[in-house]
């Protein structure tokens, strides 16, 4: 017996000798200990002896047990490093001490125009409102006295997703969220609403480089007692010629939007030819810019603000064209192209 023992380590030197991977040591690991294996053999062939020789073999048998496992555990180990290894040795190298590209990032122009326009409107007492860009129809359409089935709806090619919601094709979407949000401390304490919104719009637009199918807005509304479009006027004017830092003339033409009574565009004078005529404006000496008007009492209305009491202005600037019109941008693609090459080029000038 003691012979055989001693032959099953020497084969089992051998065998591990020639192995490779992890898969043959298990083919091993089943045929010394598996249920047929020659240890699990030797074992069953101690029924036949005496009690002193089964106690005596037993015990050997025991420790060839312990001792080939641990080997094969061994072995599984130094196997799995080996494969780690190669593994590692087969990475492309690579420096960690090498300097990382100190060039520093840049904002998007879009994120400078907004942060520039929220740190002039909070000057002028507004709150800075985020909204969600999935929103339903009553948010986006029916809440702006857009019941279903308007003309009006045609207006915005708008994307609807599966469940009825919709992304929304312009921020006056939040218009009834901010008016609910704020409506007591109106009412109860005689707080003006005074908010604006930046977001991103969403309409399904053929692109070119005036069009794109994404582009951001920002909203702005305020609403007490006696508002009037002089108002309205005043902190347009005040916000654009902070923008451009130059005093912009800016002029009102009738506009139809069914949330407003009465609508305007808001043109401001060229900011090529100051007015004077230029290819830039068409020779007009305008550029339009923002869609606004006098809130229509329906929305008050459906905001929970009574328009027999409150008045108020709503605005909706154009961000991207006020980024393209500000640092020049020709092609309104180049926004979101995403190339650093482009976009690495605008700096904020504060
Ligand atoms: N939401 C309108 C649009 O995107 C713009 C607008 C906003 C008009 C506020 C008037 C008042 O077409």
């Amino acid at each position: 017996m003691d012979e055989k023992i001693t032959g099953l380590k020497a084969q089992l030197e051998a065998d591990l000798a020639k192995i490779e991977t992890a898969a043959d040591l298990e083919n091993i690991r089943v045929a010394y200990l598996g249920k047929k294996g020659s240890i699990t053999d030797l074992m069953k062939g101690m029924k036949d002896l005496s009690n002193d020789e089964r106690k005596a073999l037993g015990q050997k048998v025991n420790e060839l047990k312990t001792e080939v496992s641990d080997t094969i555990t061994a072995k599984m180990e130094e196997l799995k490093r080996k494969e780690l290894e190669a593994e590692i040795n087969a990475m492309p190298e690579f420096d960690v001490a090498l300097p990382v590209n100190m060039d520093r990032g840049s904002y998007h122009p879009i994120t400078l125009v907004q942060r520039q326009c929220e740190s002039i409107f909070r000057t002028m007492g507004f709150t800075i409102e985020d909204y969600s860009e999935i929103v339903t129809d009553y948010e986006c359409f029916e809440a702006l006295n857009i019941p279903k089935h308007h003309p009006a709806r045609d207006m915005q090619d708008t994307y609807y997703l599966e469940n009825g919601q919709l992304l929304k094709s312009h921020t006056s979407a939040a218009q009834n969220a901010i008016y609910k949000k704020y409506k007591d401390a109106l009412i109860n304490e005689g707080k003006p609403i005074k908010a604006i919104f930046p977001g991103r719009c969403f309409r399904n637009e053929a692109t070119d480089a005036c069009h794109e199918n994404t582009f951001f807005q920002m909203e702005g509304v305020m609403v007490d007692k006696d508002i009037s479009i002089s108002n309205l006027i005043f902190f347009m004017k005040t916000m654009l010629s902070e923008v451009f830092r130059k005093d912009i003339k800016v002029r009102l033409r009738p506009g139809f939007f069914p949330f407003v009574e009465p609508g305007f565009e808001l043109d401001i004078s060229c900011l090529i030819c100051g007015g004077d005529g230029c290819p830039s404006c068409k020779h007009s000496g305008w550029l339009e810019l923002c869609p606004c008007g006098m809130i229509h009492p329906e929305v008050l209305k459906a905001g929970g603000i009574d328009p027999e009491e409150y008045t108020g202005f709503a605005f909706g600037l154009g961000l991207t064209r006020l980024a393209m019109m500000k640092y020049g941008v020709k092609d309104i693609r180049d926004l979101n192209s995403g190339s650093l090459k482009v976009l690495s080029q605008f700096t904020d000038d504060e």
